[in-house]
């Protein structure tokens, strides 16, 4: 039989697309007159990118990019490999990186770092959650939807071992 954890709702769908509904005001302020390239972090952003561009009233591309992942292990190795590059030409391009959740920092760090080789005239970054106690790299999180405790999150785009990211809400993993 398959492990069947225990989860317990820490943020509802409401409240994501309350948090979508700001942070898409936030955005569309600060790209006014441009046409921003939006990067998802693929799989764990797609959920959190698809309902966040729909909201946006801005002339904006979209492309994807695949790294290296730890399943449910939550631990980073502290390697990241970038297993699907961006196909969009980025140089002069104001790009903004979708992620669905910043914890460590390392597997953000080195995809900025990836992004900013290619001369992008701005790079920022949207995440959904960000897991501020066990940052190891600092990270610039321009837009925020939610601080979360340090537990292990699933739903809505974020998975364990590939699980539950259709989940419309979120939540913790009883331990
Ligand atoms: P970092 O390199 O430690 O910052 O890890 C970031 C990546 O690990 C995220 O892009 C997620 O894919 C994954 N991750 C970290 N914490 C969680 C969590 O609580 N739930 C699901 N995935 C997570
Ligand atoms: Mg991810």
């Amino acid at each position: 039989m398959a492990f069947q954890p225990q989860l317990k709702i820490l943020i509802s769908h409401d409240q994501i697309a309350k948090a979508i509904n700001r942070l898409a005001c936030e955005i569309e302020r600060d790209y006014q007159g441009k046409h921003p390239l939006l990067i998802g972090v693929l799989k764990g952003s797609f959920v959190f990118m698809a309902d966040l561009i729909r909201q946006l009233d801005l002339p904006l591309e979209l492309d994807f990019v695949r790294l290296s992942s730890y399943g449910c292990a939550r631990e980073s190795s502290g390697k990241v490999r970038v297993v699907q590059g961006v196909k969009t030409p980025i140089k002069g391009r104001d790009v903004l990186v979708v992620e669905d959740i910043v914890d460590t920092g390392i597997t953000i760090s080195s995809l900025l770092d990836y992004l900013k080789r290619k001369k992008p005239a701005s790079l920022k970054l949207c995440a959904l959650a960000d897991k501020p106690s066990r940052r190891r790299l600092p990270v610039p999180i321009n837009y925020l939807g939610f601080t979360v405790p340090n537990r292990f999150i699933v739903g809505y785009g974020l998975d364990c071992d590939e699980r539950f990211r259709n989940l419309p809400d979120i939540y913790v993993i009883e331990d």
